[in-house]
């Protein structure tokens, strides 16, 4: 049976949904702070994952919030840094995501959302969303202390569902997790929901393309046709 662990953060929820939070504190400068706070969070989940010096995701968001504000010199007292990150529990699904993951669930498919997120965090954004039934759990990468895209990870999702990683795909918009699952032996899809973002130029490419979930069930299933 295929199974499909789905990224959260960029793949299934929206992290730009912060940007109407921040402009009602910091106004123009709030797309500039939303995607400064993106990757320094991702760095340093990257950075802690190579130090071996695990701290949650939840303290790699806040103390990027910190660094965003540090280096743009953002007046935001103590209260409003906390209000952008309770904002960031109550992060919006995209909008393709519940007739995607429907379409996969009606062709017979395993779902599972695999996240650097804490457990509580995660459930929580999939259960405002309304999509936390899709999925046969929330597979944490916590679970071994780490973060993608560390191959063990990967590896320990597989052992989770219990299933091998050629019946397995990774489903993120994040370029580096398409890279990392196909490098630890799954295949993955990259949602490239915006047509100028651009995939890491590496020797390894997405096993396939979509620009929405909705054209994901029909995708997997033509690609494991081909390949049977
Ligand atoms: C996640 C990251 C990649 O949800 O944002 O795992």
């Amino acid at each position: 049976m295929t199974t499909l662990a789905f990224d959260v953060y960029g793949t299934l929820i929206d992290t730009a949904g912060v940007i109407s939070a921040l402009r009602t504190k910091i106004g123009a400068q709030a797309g500039a702070a939303s995607d400064l706070w993106r990757s320094k969070q991702l760095e340093y989940s990257f950075r802690r994952g190579l130090m071996q010096n695990y701290s949650d995701f939840a303290v790699c968001t806040r103390q990027a919030l910190e660094y965003v504000c540090n280096s743009m010199n953002l007046p935001l007292s103590h209260d409003e840094r906390e209000e952008l990150l309770a904002s960031y529990r109550g992060l919006p699904a995209f909008a393709d995501v519940t007739s995607g993951l429907e379409a996969c669930r009606a062709s017979g498919m395993k779902l599972y959302a695999l996240s650097n997120g804490r457990p509580d965090d995660v459930h929580g954004l999939l259960e405002q969303a309304g999509i936390r039934d899709f999925f046969e759990d929330v597979v944490s990468t916590g679970e071994i202390s780490s973060f993608k895209p560390n191959p063990g990870v990967y590896a320990h999702f597989l052992r989770r569902a219990d299933c091998a990683g050629s019946e397995a795909w990774l489903i993120s918009g994040n370029p580096f997790d398409v890279i990392g699952a196909i490098s630890a032996g799954m295949r993955s899809a990259w949602v490239q929901r915006n047509p100028a973002s651009i995939f890491d130029p590496w020797e390894i490419e997405p096993t396939l393309t979509v620009t929405s979930l909705l054209q994901l069930s029909t995708a997997v299933q033509n690609r494991e046709n081909c390949s049977a």
